[in-house]
């Protein structure tokens, strides 16, 4: 298959390119470098043995993204560009409405155009909002979300309904994400967030290579065994390989819209990952116990039997295997792609 994957520079879109690459799928890559760097891509090149196509393109610029389905004779698409910090769309939620929402529809109007209709989209555990029950079943309704960003899967999630029932061509997967982890074991990509981390793992790691002082444990008096919150952390090798899994799932599925969840189906509180991590790699993470992060859910798992029944996919690598895949990505990255 002829693949446009876009926003495939950073975290997920890298590995999932890999993934694709090591499946023979003919790969493109669109990205604006927002929030990645050139180099993650050369480094899956490097590790395929073979070149990527990369277009340096905002999804926002129609007239360049419509040239380029009107050229590229794309099959599929999965669309992985847009914003994810949930913190700073609270204070930006224009920027997170706008990039999030205009680029989806740029790229549906020029798929619509060029007569692609399969796309994968990237939606996210966050779309369960702050009332399902867990395990969260994708049939849950109302969706709904505590930040603009959430909001923005919510609302994007309801477009591609509404494209798939309008018109029965389109075959459509959205995939919602638990909490991505881990790196390709080779130690070659990984996360390489901008700034200070939001997110636990690479604030351990960064902790751990000495980057950064001490962890900050968002608050230990939840309504869990350790008082800290539970959450389904999923190798990211383990969710490219769904999106492999969702892409041949499609290719034969008639028209539609789906959503299946990518998770393990099981919590890991805070302490147990900074005990798995220093277990994994024997090195020490200093941590203090700070008040709660505002938004935080106490817990939050999927229920994941319908990939496993539907797209024969099931996550495989053990919590030990994220921490220890991480901790070789930035022990020997200790500035990330920067370095
Ligand atoms: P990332 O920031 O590493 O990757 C997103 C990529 O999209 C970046 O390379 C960025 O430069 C690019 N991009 C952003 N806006 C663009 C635009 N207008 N035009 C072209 N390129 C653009 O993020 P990630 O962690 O790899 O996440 C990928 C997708 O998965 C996102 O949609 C995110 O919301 C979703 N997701 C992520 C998580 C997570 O915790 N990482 C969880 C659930 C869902
Ligand atoms: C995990 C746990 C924190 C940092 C977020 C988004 C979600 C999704 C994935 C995209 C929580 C605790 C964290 C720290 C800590 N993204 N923590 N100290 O909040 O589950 O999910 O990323 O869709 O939408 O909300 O992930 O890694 O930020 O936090 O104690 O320095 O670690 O309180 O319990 P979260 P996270």
């Amino acid at each position: 298959m002829k693949i446009l994957v876009t926003g495939g520079a950073g975290y997920i879109g890298s590995h999932t390119v890999l993934e694709l690459l090591s499946h023979g799928h003919d790969v493109e890559v669109l990205d604006n470098f927002d929030n990645s760097s050139a180099e993650s891509i050369r480094r899956v090149e490097k590790l395929a043995g073979r070149t990527v196509r990369v277009h340096e393109l905002d999804l926002r610029d129609e007239p360049a993204v419509t040239a380029l389905f009107a050229a590229g004779g794309y099959d599929s698409v999965i669309h992985f560009a847009g914003l994810k910090a949930v913190g700073e769309s609270v204070a930006k939620p224009l920027a997170y409405y706008g990039n999030n929402l205009e680029s989806t529809l740029v790229l549906l109007r020029a798929m619509a155009a060029s007569d692609t209709r399969q796309l994968v989209f990237s939606s996210s555990a966050t779309v369960y909002g702050d009332h399902a029950p867990v395990p969260y079943q994708e049939d849950h309704e109302p969706l709904g979300a505590n930040n603009p960003y959430g909001w923005t899967k919510v609302m994007i999630e309801q477009v591609l309904r509404d494209v798939a029932a309008s018109d029965s061509s389109w075959r459509i997967g959205i995939l919602r994400y638990f909490n991505p982890v881990g790196a390709h074991e080779s130690g070659e990509i990984g996360e390489d967030p901008s700034g200070i981390p939001n997110n636990l793992t690479p604030y351990i790691a960064q902790v751990a290579v000495g980057r950064r002082e001490s962890l900050t444990v968002f608050g230990d008096d939840y309504d869990t065994p350790d008082g800290t919150p539970l959450r389904d952390y999923i190798h990211v090798l383990d969710l490219a390989s769904g999106h492999v899994a969702a892409l041949e799932h499609l290719a034969a599925m008639e028209g539609g819209a789906r959503a299946w969840n990518l998770g393990t189906g099981h919590g890991s509180s805070v302490l147990e990952v900074i005990a798995a991590f220093e277990k994994a790699t024997g090195v020490k993470v200093p941590y203090t116990v700070g008040p709660r992060r505002s938004g935080d859910l106490t817990e939050s798992f999927g229920d994941p039997t319908r990939a496993e029944a539907e797209l024969g996919w099931k996550a495989t690598r053990s919590i030990d295997d994220m921490l220890t895949d991480l901790w070789r990505w930035q022990s020997q990255n200790a500035e990330g792609f920067g370095g």
